[in-house]
């Protein structure tokens, strides 16, 4: 083994990391997008990140891919600092971005296009792939001819198949139906727990943060930063109905709601926490 693959940890830093974007109708001609963001995620950690639209969780992803080299602040994996996009760094969005011209196995191959392996390894890799998110049997098939679970979990392997020591999931199943989000929820967790990857997961979804992160980072808006980070002490896999689970879960969501909504005119010590339009089994939010 290499010195630098014995050193390399998967640890990821984001120290001071500020954005703004260039915004005519804002009042400086600019808009703070992010400020202040300190996340520091050891090796092999999930962390989930919640906050309403806008207050900057795709920007966060976008710095860490490395898209975007304009913002204030460092981001550092094991140490050194990230430059441009990197195979080290994979990316799910939440629509799939799976080429319609490609089959399943070309797509996800498409993720080990600059990638120094022979042809042979090439084809072993996406064997292996299609088979950790259990497409075996669809290797050959089109995009159109698969549903958006199987789609997702294309753009999974797609995302893993280089072996990325980060993973960075964008509101990967924000699409789908329940049920699927739902199972693609348990595949991840297994993913994750066989892989040992680095995981950052946004989501709109606060039993999902819950049910995958070791911690939950809740983010709020104007600008972007990071209101409190939530230690999810729950071992994996998770079960939702644990009145802990519960709990935590009911606790982000409830730090969620102080954010989104006006204090009350007056007190009001016996009213609901939770609007009764939205209730606490309300937790997919319309943000
Ligand atoms: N390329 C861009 N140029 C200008 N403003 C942008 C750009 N990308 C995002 N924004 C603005 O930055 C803010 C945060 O966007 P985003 O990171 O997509 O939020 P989130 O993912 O939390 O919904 C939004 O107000 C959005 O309009
Ligand atoms: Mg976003």
């Amino acid at each position: 083994m290499t010195e630098i693959a014995t050193r390399a940890s998967n640890e990821l830093d984001i120290r001071g990391v500020g954005k703004r974007y260039a915004n005519s109708q804002s009042e400086h001609g600019e808009l703070q997008v992010l400020q202040g963001i300190d996340l520091h995620v050891p090796a092999g950690r999930f962390v989930s990140i919640v906050g309403a639209s806008g207050c900057g969780k795709s920007t966060l992803l976008r710095l860490v891919l490395g898209l975007d080299d304009q913002y204030e602040g460092r981001i550092l994996l094991d140490g050194q600092p990230i430059t441009g996009t990197g195979p080290e760094r994979g990316i799910v969005f939440q629509d799939h971005r799976l080429f319609p011209w490609l089959s399943v196995e070309q797509n996800i191959a498409v993720g080990l296009r600059n990638a120094p392996f022979t042809a042979a390894q090439k084809r072993a890799l996406v064997a292996e792939h299609v088979e950790l998110v259990g497409l075996q049997g669809f290797e050959k098939s089109w995009p159109h001819q698969i549903s958006g679970g199987m789609a997702q979990r294309v753009a999974i392997a797609r995302g893993l198949v280089n072996r990325p020591r980060v993973l960075l999931l964008d509101e990967p199943f924000g699409a789908l139906d329940a049920l699927t989000r739902s199972r693609l929820q348990n595949e991840l967790q297994q993913i994750w727990q066989k892989e040992r990857i680095t995981m950052l997961l946004v989501t709109h979804d606060v039993e999902e943060a819950v049910f995958l992160g070791d911690q939950v980072v809740v983010m709020q808006p104007s600008p972007g930063r990071i209101r409190r980070i939530v230690d999810v002490d729950l071992p994996h896999p998770r079960n939702r109905s644990d009145p802990r689970f519960i709990r935590l879960r009911d606790d982000v969501l409830g730090d969620f709601l102080d954010v989104r909504t006006e204090p009350p005119p007056g007190p009001a010590p016996d009213a609901p926490r939770w609007p009764s339009a939205i209730g606490p089994s309300g937790l997919q939010l319309a943000w």
